[in-house]
């Protein structure tokens, strides 16, 4: 109540500072007496211990000779060096297992899709890098007398892994072999399976279990690892030599709390679209009511390899320079520019170094800072020609149009647009879309999100996938859309993302960051699907209409034949045969 009164008093401007201050007198004296109700014991212990807690400003008006600092301020106050005492290192498998919904394992069910997207994505990768059409066997079994525990078994006929890898690929987080490099993979970040291994140690207690093979000529390996969270490193409880008789390959199996459910955002769903998007694959999966499915591959070339390269000039950052420059095997800073980044040459790199106003000898470890600086500025005003884009591998519109055909509908149709940059990176966009046939009309259109290949099914609302098809104005393309929401109607629309560093908004892998130069490929993508469905939408609707006409006109027919019979007193034979010649005539009519 006492707020309310001064509320009010507030909004009469003229009377604002008095009425402020009754509403201080009036709160402090009601502060007091509740304070006297509330606690008398405690006021009776305060007396005892001679020190007062009495509020601060009821203390500042009686004005008390000084009080000793302690009493006024109880609570220990921590000091640098105190503190200094808590202040150690954090090991990344300590941050992942406090914030491992950051890695796709925030509840049950995304992270038995977590687990198997990961041991898939490497299993494909490998496969596709040692030229090995992919055999991928999935099995997700319940583990008997444990409620919500699974198995999750991967296995590939892979390369293979050198037996002294083993540990520190599923026992270290931040190891791999993909992050030091420009390359088109499905991985990129060292941590997928290793975090895959700790979640299922962190929830069942259970070690990663690892059989691989790299020759059918050599033993297999069979390793049981879990990591030691506190030093990021491996502890090996198993090591052995076992018989395996699948030639070459990997097999990771990993016990965990799980849920199985099927629907949307399924670890069913992700096999369907992985097997959409890598027609290249053989799949078979034993779901966890041990039901056998076969996805067999309808494409026997695998994908043609995407090219390694270097980073552009244009998407280095200061500190990234700097590093290059110190890390460099170059004696000149001419010759790291020429040997460290795409597409300078001897010329270019002179043009840079004049621009920066440094010499063509300078030794790129003498580079100050504001030296780097001023590098930095000059590649940025030089004209350098785009990296390299031979380097991305497209699934291909034939290919798309192929892993469409897995869905029921009268049209399809695929674009892969040619690359483009994006913060000196190459990337290449490719859109698909289904329409019709037994897809829903209500309902807003099936969104099948991927990047490098691998479908993305979380996080949709963060994706610049979802804003680009939100974003791109699909009314004049014959589907329902309301304000900048996702198109209304029975459409299956497919975005494909190809690049040698996908921008990840998390390292869950989920959504795709918002960067203009991508979003705009994708809509220009989506538009050029969305005239042709157009051309097809409008062809359809008009021949539903002419059926539509002709049906009506058609039903007139036995009655006019009738009415000329009545009126020329006709024969049966006669009746029959102007219901012939009518239907004809409207027939002829409706093809002209
Ligand atoms: N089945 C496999 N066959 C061969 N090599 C593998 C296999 N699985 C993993 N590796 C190797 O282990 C490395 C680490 O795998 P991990 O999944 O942890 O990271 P990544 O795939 O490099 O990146 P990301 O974290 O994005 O998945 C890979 O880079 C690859 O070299
Ligand atoms: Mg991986």
């Amino acid at each position: 109540m006492a707020k309310k009164t001064a509320a009010k008093k507030k909004a009469t401007p003229k009377k604002k500072a008095p009425a402020k201050k009754t509403a201080k007198k009036k709160a402090a004296p009601k502060k007091k007496t509740a304070a006297k109700k509330k606690a008398p014991a405690r006021k009776k212990a305060a007396a005892k211990k001679k020190t007062s807690k009495v509020p601060k400003k009821a203390a500042a008006r009686r004005k008390p000779k000084a009080a000793p600092k302690a009493a006024a301020n109880p609570r220990k106050r921590e000091t640098a060096e105190s503190m200094s005492k808590r202040q150690r290192e954090i090991s990344i498998s300590e941050f992942f297992t406090k914030n491992r919904h950051l890695l796709g394992f925030d509840n049950p069910r995304r992270a038995l899709l977590t687990t198997i997207k990961e041991a898939v994505d490497n299993s494909l990768d490998a496969c596709e890098e040692a030229g090995i059409l992919p055999d991928i066997e999935i099995e997700v079994k319940p583990i008997p007398k444990q409620e919500d525990r699974f198995t999750v078994r991967v296995r590939d006929n892979g390369p293979g892994i050198v037996k002294k890898q083993i540990p520190l690929i599923f026992g270290k987080l931040l190891y791999g072999s993909k992050f030091h490099r420009l390359k088109m993979s499905r991985g990129q970040q060292g941590i997928g399976i290793s975090a895959a291994g700790m979640y299922g140690q962190l929830t069942t207690g259970q070690p990663i279990r690892i059989t691989s093979s790299t020759s059918k000529n050599r033993p297999a390996h069979y390793y049981e690892i879990t990591i030691d969270t506190q030093k990021n490193t491996p502890r090996i409880q198993r090591d052995d030599q076992v018989d395996w008789d699948h030639g070459h390959g990997t097999q990771v199996e990993i016990d965990l709390e799980a849920k199985y459910q099927k629907g949307r955002q399924s670890i069913d769903e992700y096999i369907d679209e992985t097997a959409i998007a890598n027609p290249h694959v053989n799949i078979s999966y034993i779901t966890p009511d041990g039901k056998k499915r076969v996805y067999e591959r309808s494409s026997q070339d695998l994908p043609p390899e995407g090219r390694e390269i270097r980073p552009h000039p244009y998407g280095v950052e200061l500190g990234v320079l700097i590093k290059m420059l110190h890390d460099t095997r170059s004696r000149s800073v001419k010759g790291c520019l020429q040997a460290d980044f795409s597409r300078v040459s001897a010329r270019v790199a002179g043009e840079i170094l004049d621009k920066a106003g440094l010499s063509q000898k300078a030794r790129p470890g003498r580079i100050a800072r504001d030296e780097a600086d001023r590098l930095l500025k000059a590649i940025q005003n030089t004209k350098i020609m785009n990296p390299p884009t031979d380097c991305i591998s497209p699934i291909g519109e034939e290919l798309i149009l192929q892993g469409l055909g897995r869905i029921e509908a009268d049209f399809y149709t695929s674009v892969t647009r040619s690359p483009s940059v994006y913060r000196g990176n190459p990337f290449l966009v490719e859109v698909g879309v289904a329409y019709g046939g037994s897809l829903a009309e209500e309902g807003a259109v099936r969104l099948l999100r991927f990047a490098n290949r691998v479908p993305l099914l979380y996080q949709r609302g963060a994706c610049a996938i979802t804003s680009a098809v939100a974003e791109t104005s699909w009314k004049s393309y014959g589907l329902g859309q309301s304000g900048n929401n996702l198109p209304v109607g029975p459409a299956v629309i497919l975005v494909h993302l190809a690049s040698v560093w996908v921008p990840f908004t998390s390292e869950s892998k989920e959504a795709i960051a918002h960067y203009p130069e991508i979003i705009k490929d994708i809509k220009l993508g989506l538009q050029e699907c969305g005239r042709r469905m157009a051309i097809h939408v409008r062809r359809r609707r008009r021949e539903a209409d002419a059926a539509k006409k002709r049906d009506y006109i058609s039903s007139y027919i036995p009655h006019i034949a009738n009415a000329l019979r009545n009126i020329l007193d006709l024969t049966d034979r006669k009746e029959a045969r102007i219901k012939t010649v009518l239907t004809d005539v409207l027939e002829k009519s409706r093809k002209l």
